[in-house]
């Protein structure tokens, strides 16, 4: 299969009331992890890379191995750039073949956030790519922050309901609670505003910060909206806890596939749970 449009896949997540999971996708490993949970799922899938990833891997490694997976997948994937906070390197994905990007620009001015996703919109539309943006900032659980310093990021609904009507962006992350990496405590998360912004805009809602997000309260997100949920640390902790068991159990191991084929299946039963959670299961 050709890689889909994420808005295609948000489309029936939209109509049949789930969400797909977006998973951060860094190497060949993941990437296979990735395609076979969602195989083994009958699942659509959506593979992101980050700007990070495209400097570590190489953005024709990336399209190559992605266009690779999707090719011989009987499920639909789609290869989106994660927080694209440069506009030339989202050009770059453009050229590149990606179905999907995120233009990030939440640390920008809401008039600036909104006069450069317009651009990337012209960009896009004529191609079929779709765009994602954000507003609010969803931050990582290093930025030590207070309760009250946090929620000042949130994203403001009627900011949202602005955006949303000055760009016809295809879907919105939003700030309510998440934080990209790993949680001290457990996240709670603003479900009113969640609500609300999701009643004004009424387009799909893309969830960040997701590992470590309880099951129950992803499962309460979706039911409120949100259509896309993003995936990267469970990965990461899935592929280097297995390394590291592996490792310890053999020390004397020198073949590199001996270690990375069981992070590999560690990865692929972890995704798989996600996709269970996000109702996406058979929507392939
Ligand atoms: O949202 C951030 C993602 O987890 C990507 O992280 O920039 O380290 O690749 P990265
Ligand atoms: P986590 O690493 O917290 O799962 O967040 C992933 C993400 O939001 C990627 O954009
Ligand atoms: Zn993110």
């Amino acid at each position: 299969m050709a890689l889909v449009a994420v808005h295609e896949l948000l489309k029936k997540a939209d109509q049949e009331d789930y969400a797909v999971g977006a998973f951060n996708a860094n190497n060949m490993e993941i990437i296979q992890a990735i395609v076979m949970a969602a195989e083994m799922e009958n699942s659509p899938v959506i593979m992101q890379a980050s700007q990070g990833a495209i400097t570590y891997a190489g953005l024709d490694y990336i399209t190559g191995i992605v266009r690779i997976a999707a090719r011989n997948s009987k499920v639909p994937v789609a290869l989106h750039l994660d927080h694209g906070t440069d506009f030339d390197q989202v050009v770059r994905c453009f050229r590149s073949g990606f179905s999907s990007v995120m233009y990030d620009g939440s640390k920008l001015t809401l008039e600036d956030n909104i006069a450069i996703t317009n651009r990337v919109l012209e960009m896009a539309r004529p191609v079929g790519v779709s765009v994602e943006a954000e507003l609010g900032k969803i931050g990582g659980t290093e930025d030590h922050v207070t309760v009250s310093e946090k929620e000042a990021m949130f994203t403001d609904p009627e900011e949202a309901r602005y955006f949303v009507e000055k760009t016809g962006v295809d879907s919105l992350a939003i700030a309510i609670g998440t934080a990209h990496g790993q949680y001290q405590g457990e996240p709670k998360l603003d479900f009113d505003r969640l609500k609300i912004i999701r009643e004004l805009t009424g387009i799909p809602i893309v969830l960040h910060g997701s590992s470590g997000v309880p099951d129950e309260a992803v499962r309460h997100a979706i039911e409120l909206g949100v259509r896309k949920v993003n995936i990267d640390t469970n990965i990461r902790e899935a592929f280097v806890a297995t390394m590291r068991k592996v490792i310890a159990e053999k020390p004397d191991e020198i073949d590199p596939r001996k270690i990375l084929g069981p992070a590999r299946e560690a990865m692929i039963e972890m995704i798989r749970d996600k996709i269970r959670v996000f109702g996406s299961s058979g929507k392939a």
